[in-house]
């Protein structure tokens, strides 16, 4: 199993503290069937700024913890890069870490709109043969009351990849619906977990995938967990056509 979105990097950002809580978290991982966590740190998000040397430099540190421990589980190197207006240049510049240094980019909006500027960020970014991922569209408000938002960008060449505790409810019923309705109409690519700490927010794979395994079948699981594989391999993903989610889900976000 490989998690493409994870927050373990020691003292980056919102996720692990220090080098112990990274440790604990990854070896919870490990126990859940884990082989590989692409770590991707906060960048550009108006908190954090996370570039590519401290992220190579940091995930080579725990990696060698790791090996000190005869810990079989290997680190990537991988950022969720919020939509900034200068994110081509320093693509192009190496600040920025692709997951796993493959062709795909996990790409964060603000948690409330889409930025018009990042939709023509996209085209780009697909016109040079990076392929974005944008993380956990199930949260961003404009797109819980407008779905056709990512589905337009997903028909345009956009992947997504939505958070394992949105399945699993962490975020509340009407996340967890509309979570599933996205699976469900194969406008969601990836879970991952979003892991930031050991408890609350930690890692639970396996028990998104049992729940989308007992509501979707085993075909979607198997999906879910190959297309992470083919990301580490940079390899090319086949997408099913997506359904446009039906508008319907209303209320407070
Ligand atoms: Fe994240």
């Amino acid at each position: 199993m490989i998690d493409i979105h994870s927050h373990i990097l020691p003292a980056l950002d919102d996720g692990a503290r220090d080098m112990g809580q990274t440790l604990r978290m990854i070896k919870q991982a490990e126990l859940q069937g884990v082989t590989t966590l692409i770590a991707t740190p906060h960048h550009a998000n108006g908190t954090f700024i996370n570039e590519s040397a401290v992220i190579r430099r940091t995930v080579d540190e725990v990696n060698r913890q790791l090996q000190e421990r005869g810990m079989t589980v290997k680190v990537l190197p991988g950022q969720e890069v919020r939509w900034f207006g200068r994110l081509m240049k320093d693509l192009e510049n190496g600040k920025l870490v692709t997951l796993a240094d493959s062709r795909y980019l996990l790409l964060e909006f603000p948690s409330s709109y889409v930025p018009a500027a990042a939709r023509q960020t996209i085209s780009s970014l697909l016109a040079a043969n990076y392929i974005p991922i944008i993380a956990h569209p199930e949260r961003n408000r404009a797109i819980f009351q407008q779905p056709s938002l990512l589905y337009d960008l997903i028909r345009e060449g956009a992947l997504s990849q939505v958070t394992s505790h949105s399945i699993t409810g962490l975020f509340g019923k009407k996340i967890q619906k509309f979570t599933m309705d996205l699976c469900r109409k194969h406008c969601a690519h990836f879970i991952a977990s979003d892991a930031h700490h050991e408890t609350g927010r930690c890692l639970n794979l396996p028990t998104a995938y049992e729940y989308i395994g007992e509501h979707l079948g085993a075909d979607y699981v198997e999906g879910f967990i190959s297309r992470a594989s083919l990301v580490v391999q940079n390899l090319n993903i086949e997408t099913v056509e997506p359904i446009r989610p039906a508008r319907k889900w209303f209320g407070i976000f």
